[in-house]
């Protein structure tokens, strides 16, 4: 029953048996709501461009959505049996073409484009940088920090070992920074290479010394990322009293090496902000890079922009509620007001969950093709029930699962928590909408109600 097309953001693809995006997600292809003014969103993203300057950083804000599996995967160095690749995780168009699981898709074809000889004038051409915007997709649990689209923006930064004046990179690096001042952020942990041990490696290639400059430049430009972000959020100046803390934590991502997540202390917590590294060289070697070194890092766009304006709910940014979009102005950061919540109603639902065999035939939704496992992938659940309830559900939680000792088979109860962010729902449409999961259940996932 699957068609033969599908057409995403005005252009038709091809599908397959790889194809897994549910009809319910196309219209978010066009929304774009990194670009719209005065948008969170958007004026987030603007917050964060305003420190990189435009004369080194190139930006990109409305690269297409569909990217190809070598793009979002393998030339990144993801290994062939990488849970992300999975189509429980990963949204496919077809065997080779997805919906960008993040804005690292974009690298190689950007660091391409930095190369100026004969392409001048070419966008990215003879820039050192670039900004990334874009929206990104995932298959994912259902709750208020997540959504299957949101938005990530990547940036980059290369440094020539040929340099016109035959500067190291350790020199362009000190020179550089001297402009570069960061305030009222004290870094509590800074993850230097030297002191890492053994578990991180510097690429081979690279000198320690040119990595540890490289890593530097990185965590300095983050760390006024992070002030600038941080401070807006607090409605206080950046002066010396009460700095931010903020730690760097070792990290693994397949395309950079050494790499680190930067965490910033908020609200009596370790907040993950953003994954970074030093780009590794075969990627480098694979853009036409080769006698380049640099760094790259990828930030949620929707996790800062939550902090800043403290709003609570990641389903209020796609809202059209002029109670929500109206209270937004680009360059001024004012504190969302909650309009009143709406009561929730949570119902539960208990199924058997089906053997291997009978999942995988059906429709094709488990993550299949010699996985192997239960025929039972959660994110085909969310998905289903976000399916059907679309942003009424405010979450979906686990609340029991047992295995049967008898039959060995296995029992799940979620609970489905349902709220409109505008206005009450009635019983009636909630039992509606719960009657839809559950015969729907049955149908594509194959499973057994109890
Ligand atoms: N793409 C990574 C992610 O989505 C983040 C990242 C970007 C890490 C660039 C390192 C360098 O998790």
């Amino acid at each position: 029953d699957l068609p033969n097309t599908i057409t995403l953001a005005n252009i038709t693809y091809n599908t397959d048996a790889h194809t897994n995006i549910p009809p319910s997600l196309t219209p978010y292809l066009s929304r774009t709501l990194h670009l719209h003014r005065h948008h969170p969103i958007s004026n987030t993203r603007k917050t964060i461009e305003s420190l990189f300057p435009t004369t080194q950083y190139e930006i990109y804000n409305t690269l297409p959505p569909v990217v190809t599996v070598a793009q979002n995967f393998d030339c990144l160095g993801f290994p062939s049996d990488h849970v992300g690749r999975s189509r429980s995780d990963t949204y496919y168009v077809n065997r080779h073409q997805v919906l960008r699981t993040h804005t690292s898709a974009h690298q190689a074809e950007k660091f391409r484009a930095m190369q100026s000889g004969g392409r001048e004038g070419e966008e990215g051409a003879g820039k050192m940088g670039y900004l990334i915007s874009a929206d990104v997709y995932r298959r994912d649990a259902i709750d208020r920090s997540h959504y299957p689209v949101f938005h990530q923006m990547e940036g980059a930064r290369l440094f020539s070992r040929s340099h016109p004046s035959a500067k190291t990179i350790e020199e362009q690096v000190e020179e550089e920074l001297q402009g570069m001042k960061v305030e009222g952020v004290e870094v509590v942990e800074s993850c230097a290479i030297h002191e890492e041990g053994n578990g991180v490696q510097v690429e081979k290639g690279h000198s320690v010394s040119e990595a540890e400059a490289v890593a530097k430049h990185l965590k300095r430009q983050l760390e006024m990322v992070v002030s600038k972000i941080f401070y807006q959020a607090a409605g206080t100046a950046a002066t010396s009293e009460e700095k931010v803390k903020v730690r760097w934590v070792s990290a693994y991502f397949p395309f950079t090496s050494p790499s680190y997540e930067l965490e910033v202390w908020w609200n009596g917590e370790w907040l993950e902000v953003l994954g970074c590294g030093v780009i590794k060289q075969d990627l480098l070697n694979y853009a036409g890079q080769g006698d380049k070194i640099g760094w790259a890092f990828g930030v949620g766009i929707e996790r800062i922009a939550m902090l800043m304006y403290g709003i609570p709910d990641i389903r209020l940014f796609w809202s059209n509620d002029e109670r929500f979009s109206g209270q937004f102005r680009e360059g001024a950061v004012k504190k969302f007001e909650a309009f009143s919540k709406y009561p929730g109603c949570y119902k539960d639902v208990a199924f058997w969950v089906p053997s291997s065999e009978r999942g995988s035939a059906a429709g094709g939704l488990t993550v299949g093709e010699g996985t192997g496992g239960e025929g039972f992938h959660e994110n085909d659940f969310m998905e289903l029930v976000r399916g059907v309830g679309g942003d009424l559900v405010e979450d979906v939680k686990l609340i029991d699962e047992f295995t049967h000792p008898k039959s060995g088979r296995k029992s799940m109860c979620y609970r489905i928590n349902y709220r409109s962010l505008e206005r009450t729902l009635t019983n009636e449409e909630v039992d509606g909408l719960q009657e839809r999961v559950r015969s729907t259940l049955t149908d594509k996932l194959g499973v057994e109600l109890r």
